[in-house]
Protein backbone atom coordinates (compact mmCIF):
# COMPACT_ATOMS: atom_id res chain seq x y z
CA UNK A 1 0.00 0.00 0.00
CA UNK A 2 1.29 3.43 -0.60
CA UNK A 3 2.48 5.95 1.75
CA UNK A 4 0.14 8.22 0.95
CA UNK A 5 -2.48 6.22 1.49
CA UNK A 6 -1.17 4.94 4.85
CA UNK A 7 -0.88 8.47 5.92
CA UNK A 8 -4.79 9.24 5.30
CA UNK A 9 -5.68 5.70 7.19
CA UNK A 10 -3.72 6.79 10.06
CA UNK A 11 -5.28 10.84 9.73
CA UNK A 12 -9.00 9.27 9.82
CA UNK A 13 -8.28 6.89 13.40
CA UNK A 14 -7.65 10.44 14.96
CA UNK A 15 -10.63 12.20 13.43
CA UNK A 16 -13.90 12.73 15.43
CA UNK A 17 -15.65 13.11 12.68
CA UNK A 18 -15.13 9.78 11.20
CA UNK A 19 -15.95 6.64 12.66
CA UNK A 20 -14.58 2.94 11.66
CA UNK A 21 -17.53 0.09 11.36
CA UNK A 22 -18.97 1.44 14.63
CA UNK A 23 -21.01 -0.94 17.26
CA UNK A 24 -24.18 0.05 18.67
CA UNK A 25 -24.80 3.52 16.75
CA UNK A 26 -28.83 2.53 16.17
CA UNK A 27 -30.84 5.57 17.83
CA UNK A 28 -27.54 7.59 18.84
CA UNK A 29 -26.98 10.15 15.78
CA UNK A 30 -28.44 13.21 16.81
CA UNK A 31 -26.50 12.53 20.25
CA UNK A 32 -23.54 11.91 18.53
CA UNK A 33 -24.05 14.75 16.40
CA UNK A 34 -24.49 17.03 19.79
CA UNK A 35 -21.34 15.92 21.17
CA UNK A 36 -19.27 16.70 17.87
CA UNK A 37 -21.07 20.35 17.85
CA UNK A 38 -19.36 20.63 21.78
CA UNK A 39 -16.07 20.29 20.34
CA UNK A 40 -15.57 16.69 22.78
CA UNK A 41 -12.58 15.08 21.91
CA UNK A 42 -12.60 11.26 21.98
CA UNK A 43 -16.37 10.58 21.92
CA UNK A 44 -17.33 8.10 23.89
CA UNK A 45 -20.00 6.34 21.82
CA UNK A 46 -21.49 3.81 24.60
CA UNK A 47 -22.65 6.88 26.85
CA UNK A 48 -24.40 8.59 23.73
CA UNK A 49 -28.61 8.61 24.55
CA UNK A 50 -30.63 7.14 22.25
CA UNK A 51 -33.39 9.35 20.37
CA UNK A 52 -37.18 8.30 20.28
CA UNK A 53 -38.19 6.80 16.66
CA UNK A 54 -39.90 9.72 14.73
CA UNK A 55 -42.17 7.75 12.18
CA UNK A 56 -43.79 10.90 10.77
CA UNK A 57 -41.14 12.94 9.59
CA UNK A 58 -41.00 15.97 12.05
CA UNK A 59 -37.48 14.86 13.59
CA UNK A 60 -37.24 15.29 17.53
CA UNK A 61 -33.87 16.47 17.01
CA UNK A 62 -32.06 17.68 13.30
CA UNK A 63 -32.84 15.69 9.68
CA UNK A 64 -30.47 12.78 9.27
CA UNK A 65 -29.11 12.82 5.29
CA UNK A 66 -26.94 9.61 3.94
CA UNK A 67 -24.72 10.02 1.29
CA UNK A 68 -23.94 6.15 0.49
CA UNK A 69 -21.07 5.50 -1.89
CA UNK A 70 -19.79 8.95 -0.81
CA UNK A 71 -16.13 8.32 -2.41
CA UNK A 72 -14.74 11.66 -1.40
CA UNK A 73 -17.90 13.06 0.10
CA UNK A 74 -18.69 16.15 -2.43
CA UNK A 75 -22.57 15.42 -1.52
CA UNK A 76 -21.64 15.43 2.55
CA UNK A 77 -20.08 18.30 2.48
CA UNK A 78 -21.93 20.59 0.15
CA UNK A 79 -25.41 19.56 1.49
CA UNK A 80 -23.86 19.97 5.03
CA UNK A 81 -22.43 23.55 3.97
CA UNK A 82 -26.26 24.26 2.79
CA UNK A 83 -28.44 23.09 5.24
CA UNK A 84 -26.45 23.97 8.61
CA UNK A 85 -29.17 22.68 10.78
CA UNK A 86 -29.46 19.03 9.26
CA UNK A 87 -27.21 16.47 9.78
CA UNK A 88 -25.24 14.47 7.05
CA UNK A 89 -22.98 11.45 6.72
CA UNK A 90 -21.25 9.68 4.19
CA UNK A 91 -20.59 6.24 4.16
CA UNK A 92 -18.09 4.41 1.76
CA UNK A 93 -15.50 1.54 2.11
CA UNK A 94 -12.57 3.21 1.30
CA UNK A 95 -11.06 5.34 3.92
CA UNK A 96 -8.37 7.12 1.96
CA UNK A 97 -11.49 8.57 -0.08
CA UNK A 98 -13.67 9.37 2.71
CA UNK A 99 -10.09 11.24 4.62
CA UNK A 100 -11.12 14.21 1.66
CA UNK A 101 -14.25 15.04 3.11
CA UNK A 102 -13.36 14.41 6.59
CA UNK A 103 -10.93 16.77 6.34
CA UNK A 104 -12.43 19.21 3.91
CA UNK A 105 -15.32 19.03 6.78
CA UNK A 106 -12.97 19.81 9.88
CA UNK A 107 -11.25 22.36 7.87
CA UNK A 108 -14.14 24.40 7.13
CA UNK A 109 -15.36 23.75 11.13
CA UNK A 110 -18.28 22.07 9.70
CA UNK A 111 -19.90 19.94 12.40
CA UNK A 112 -22.99 18.59 11.02
CA UNK A 113 -20.75 16.26 9.11
CA UNK A 114 -19.30 13.11 9.58
CA UNK A 115 -18.54 10.12 7.68
CA UNK A 116 -18.54 5.93 8.35
CA UNK A 117 -16.49 3.76 6.88
CA UNK A 118 -18.10 0.46 6.51
CA UNK A 119 -19.92 -1.68 3.63
CA UNK A 120 -23.42 -0.52 2.62
CA UNK A 121 -24.62 -3.99 3.64
CA UNK A 122 -24.14 -3.60 6.76
CA UNK A 123 -25.79 -0.31 7.29
CA UNK A 124 -29.21 -1.78 8.78
CA UNK A 125 -26.61 -2.37 11.94
CA UNK A 126 -26.13 1.52 12.25
CA UNK A 127 -29.43 3.26 12.40
CA UNK A 128 -32.83 2.19 13.94
CA UNK A 129 -36.11 2.28 12.59
CA UNK A 130 -36.96 5.98 10.92
CA UNK A 131 -33.66 7.49 12.22
CA UNK A 132 -32.59 8.60 8.08
CA UNK A 133 -34.84 11.01 6.62
CA UNK A 134 -32.98 11.04 3.34
CA UNK A 135 -30.84 9.13 0.89
CA UNK A 136 -28.14 10.06 -1.58
CA UNK A 137 -26.64 7.39 -3.94
CA UNK A 138 -23.98 9.55 -5.72
CA UNK A 139 -22.35 8.04 -8.85
CA UNK A 140 -22.67 4.45 -7.89
CA UNK A 141 -20.61 1.56 -9.72
CA UNK A 142 -23.64 0.83 -11.70
CA UNK A 143 -22.26 -2.77 -12.30
CA UNK A 144 -23.05 -3.20 -16.28
CA UNK A 145 -22.93 -7.00 -16.18
CA UNK A 146 -26.71 -8.49 -16.07
CA UNK A 147 -25.03 -11.10 -13.45
CA UNK A 148 -24.07 -8.33 -11.24
CA UNK A 149 -27.25 -6.49 -11.35
CA UNK A 150 -28.07 -7.58 -7.84
CA UNK A 151 -24.85 -5.23 -6.59
CA UNK A 152 -26.54 -2.60 -8.36
CA UNK A 153 -26.89 -0.11 -4.89
CA UNK A 154 -30.81 0.54 -6.05
CA UNK A 155 -31.92 -3.33 -6.74
CA UNK A 156 -34.61 -4.40 -4.08
CA UNK A 157 -31.94 -6.41 -2.17
CA UNK A 158 -30.31 -2.89 -0.96
CA UNK A 159 -33.95 -0.98 -0.82
CA UNK A 160 -35.16 -3.51 1.53
CA UNK A 161 -31.91 -3.08 3.36
CA UNK A 162 -32.71 1.03 3.21
CA UNK A 163 -36.32 0.48 4.73
CA UNK A 164 -34.80 -0.66 7.87
CA UNK A 165 -34.16 2.83 8.65
CA UNK A 166 -35.69 5.04 6.17
CA UNK A 167 -38.43 7.16 7.64
CA UNK A 168 -41.59 5.93 7.04
CA UNK A 169 -40.00 3.14 4.86
CA UNK A 170 -42.44 0.14 5.99
CA UNK A 171 -45.38 2.51 5.45
CA UNK A 172 -47.45 0.04 3.04
CA UNK A 173 -49.25 1.15 -0.11
CA UNK A 174 -49.55 4.74 0.75
CA UNK A 175 -50.40 5.41 -2.91
CA UNK A 176 -51.47 2.82 -5.30
CA UNK A 177 -53.18 2.19 -8.23
CA UNK A 178 -56.09 -0.99 -8.33
CA UNK A 179 -53.22 -3.33 -9.90
CA UNK A 180 -50.84 -2.29 -7.04
CA UNK A 181 -48.61 -0.74 -9.21
CA UNK A 182 -47.55 3.03 -9.29
CA UNK A 183 -49.61 4.87 -11.87
CA UNK A 184 -47.74 7.43 -11.78
CA UNK A 185 -44.19 5.67 -13.75
CA UNK A 186 -45.40 5.93 -16.87
CA UNK A 187 -46.12 9.62 -17.14
CA UNK A 188 -43.79 11.66 -19.13
CA UNK A 189 -43.58 14.95 -17.08
CA UNK A 190 -40.28 14.53 -15.02
CA UNK A 191 -42.29 15.37 -12.00
CA UNK A 192 -44.60 12.69 -11.30
CA UNK A 193 -45.66 13.16 -8.20
CA UNK A 194 -45.42 16.42 -5.46
CA UNK A 195 -46.17 13.90 -3.09
CA UNK A 196 -43.33 12.43 -1.15
CA UNK A 197 -45.81 11.58 1.87
CA UNK A 198 -44.49 10.88 5.14
CA UNK A 199 -41.71 8.49 3.64
CA UNK A 200 -38.07 8.85 3.61
CA UNK A 201 -36.29 10.18 -0.18
CA UNK A 202 -34.05 8.43 -1.95
CA UNK A 203 -32.09 10.08 -4.54
CA UNK A 204 -30.28 8.48 -7.36
CA UNK A 205 -27.71 11.03 -9.48
CA UNK A 206 -25.71 8.72 -11.76
CA UNK A 207 -24.19 8.67 -15.22
CA UNK A 208 -25.07 5.93 -16.81
CA UNK A 209 -28.72 5.12 -18.66
CA UNK A 210 -28.49 1.64 -17.83
CA UNK A 211 -28.41 2.25 -13.83
CA UNK A 212 -30.91 4.84 -14.29
CA UNK A 213 -33.38 2.72 -16.53
CA UNK A 214 -32.87 -0.08 -14.32
CA UNK A 215 -34.14 1.90 -10.86
CA UNK A 216 -37.05 2.80 -13.05
CA UNK A 217 -37.88 -0.61 -13.67
CA UNK A 218 -37.76 -1.08 -10.14
CA UNK A 219 -39.73 1.67 -9.15
CA UNK A 220 -42.41 0.45 -11.38
CA UNK A 221 -42.32 -3.50 -10.70
CA UNK A 222 -42.73 -2.48 -7.22
CA UNK A 223 -45.29 0.01 -7.29
CA UNK A 224 -43.19 2.44 -5.99
CA UNK A 225 -43.66 6.26 -5.28
CA UNK A 226 -41.80 8.44 -8.25
CA UNK A 227 -41.78 12.11 -7.09
CA UNK A 228 -39.11 12.91 -10.15
CA UNK A 229 -36.74 11.53 -13.16
CA UNK A 230 -34.71 13.62 -15.53
CA UNK A 231 -32.65 11.82 -18.51
CA UNK A 232 -30.88 15.20 -18.58
CA UNK A 233 -30.82 17.12 -15.54
CA UNK A 234 -28.77 19.96 -16.71
CA UNK A 235 -30.58 20.56 -19.25
CA UNK A 236 -33.68 21.35 -17.32
CA UNK A 237 -35.20 24.87 -16.77
CA UNK A 238 -34.70 24.52 -13.43
CA UNK A 239 -33.13 22.26 -11.04
CA UNK A 240 -33.35 21.73 -7.61
CA UNK A 241 -29.82 23.35 -6.48
CA UNK A 242 -28.58 20.42 -3.67
CA UNK A 243 -28.22 18.60 -7.30
CA UNK A 244 -25.51 20.81 -8.63
CA UNK A 245 -23.00 19.83 -6.32
CA UNK A 246 -20.84 17.84 -8.47
CA UNK A 247 -18.84 14.86 -7.04
CA UNK A 248 -15.33 13.30 -8.05
CA UNK A 249 -16.99 10.45 -10.34
CA UNK A 250 -19.36 13.55 -12.15
CA UNK A 251 -16.52 15.35 -13.53
CA UNK A 252 -14.59 12.05 -14.76
CA UNK A 253 -17.45 11.45 -17.38
CA UNK A 254 -16.43 7.91 -17.91
CA UNK A 255 -19.04 7.03 -19.93
CA UNK A 256 -18.44 10.52 -21.98
CA UNK A 257 -22.16 10.61 -22.31
CA UNK A 258 -22.25 14.33 -20.80
CA UNK A 259 -25.68 13.58 -19.33
CA UNK A 260 -26.64 13.44 -15.91
CA UNK A 261 -29.51 10.90 -14.66
CA UNK A 262 -31.24 11.43 -11.98
CA UNK A 263 -34.43 10.03 -10.01
CA UNK A 264 -36.32 10.90 -6.90
CA UNK A 265 -38.30 8.02 -5.12
CA UNK A 266 -39.91 6.58 -2.22
CA UNK A 267 -39.57 3.35 -0.43
CA UNK A 268 -42.74 2.94 0.43
CA UNK A 269 -43.97 -0.19 -0.30
CA UNK A 270 -43.17 -3.51 0.73
CA UNK A 271 -40.80 -5.55 -1.59
CA UNK A 272 -41.82 -8.72 -2.54
CA UNK A 273 -38.92 -11.35 -2.84
CA UNK A 274 -41.09 -12.97 -5.04
CA UNK A 275 -40.81 -10.12 -7.55
CA UNK A 276 -37.16 -10.33 -8.04
CA UNK A 277 -37.57 -13.06 -10.35
CA UNK A 278 -39.47 -10.86 -12.30
CA UNK A 279 -37.29 -8.48 -12.29
CA UNK A 280 -34.33 -10.61 -13.29
CA UNK A 281 -36.27 -11.31 -16.46
CA UNK A 282 -37.58 -7.19 -17.30
CA UNK A 283 -34.25 -6.09 -16.98
CA UNK A 284 -32.94 -8.22 -19.91
CA UNK A 285 -34.39 -5.94 -22.27
CA UNK A 286 -32.49 -2.67 -20.88
CA UNK A 287 -30.21 -2.18 -23.55
CA UNK A 288 -26.69 -1.24 -23.55
CA UNK A 289 -25.34 2.36 -25.03
CA UNK A 290 -21.77 3.26 -26.57
CA UNK A 291 -20.88 4.82 -23.59
CA UNK A 292 -21.96 2.20 -21.24
CA UNK A 293 -19.38 -0.16 -23.29
CA UNK A 294 -17.12 2.55 -22.74
CA UNK A 295 -17.34 1.92 -19.24
CA UNK A 296 -17.36 -1.53 -19.23
CA UNK A 297 -14.07 -1.32 -20.28
CA UNK A 298 -12.61 1.16 -18.12
CA UNK A 299 -13.86 -0.59 -15.24
CA UNK A 300 -12.38 -3.97 -16.52
CA UNK A 301 -9.17 -1.92 -16.77
CA UNK A 302 -9.66 -0.84 -13.52
CA UNK A 303 -10.06 -4.06 -12.10
CA UNK A 304 -7.04 -5.57 -13.96
CA UNK A 305 -4.89 -3.16 -12.55
CA UNK A 306 -6.31 -3.40 -9.12
CA UNK A 307 -5.57 -7.20 -8.88
C1 LIG B 1 -17.78 5.22 -8.53
S1 LIG B 1 -17.34 5.63 -6.89
C2 LIG B 1 -18.32 7.09 -6.60
C3 LIG B 1 -17.78 7.92 -5.48
C4 LIG B 1 -18.46 9.27 -5.29
N1 LIG B 1 -19.86 9.14 -4.93
C5 LIG B 1 -18.31 10.15 -6.51
O1 LIG B 1 -19.32 10.37 -7.20
O2 LIG B 1 -17.19 10.60 -6.78
C6 LIG B 1 -18.20 4.41 -5.99
C7 LIG B 1 -17.85 4.36 -4.51
O3 LIG B 1 -18.64 3.34 -3.89
C8 LIG B 1 -17.88 2.70 -2.91
N2 LIG B 1 -18.52 1.38 -2.70
C9 LIG B 1 -18.81 0.46 -3.64
N3 LIG B 1 -19.44 -0.58 -3.09
C10 LIG B 1 -19.53 -0.32 -1.76
C11 LIG B 1 -20.08 -1.02 -0.65
N4 LIG B 1 -20.65 -2.19 -0.81
N5 LIG B 1 -19.99 -0.46 0.58
C12 LIG B 1 -19.40 0.75 0.74
N6 LIG B 1 -18.88 1.47 -0.27
C13 LIG B 1 -18.95 0.94 -1.50
C14 LIG B 1 -16.49 2.63 -3.49
O4 LIG B 1 -15.51 2.50 -2.47
C15 LIG B 1 -16.41 3.97 -4.23
O5 LIG B 1 -15.82 4.98 -3.42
Amino acid sequence: MGQKKLIKFAAIKEYENVLEYPEEMQGKWAAFFEELKKGTVNISLNNLAISPSDPIGVSQGRPLVLELACGRGEYAVGLGRMFPDQNFIGIDLKGNRIWKGASIANKEGLKNIAFVRTQIELTPNYFAKDEVDEIWITFPDPQLRWSKAKKRLTHPKFLRLYQQFLKGGEAKNIVSSSNGSNSNSNSNSNTVSGNSSASGIVHLKTDSPLLYHFTLKVIELYGLNLIYKTENLYAESTIDPRCLIKTYYEGLDIAQSNKIHYIQFNIDKELPIALDEVLKEAIKDIPMDAGELIRMEAEAAREKKEQ
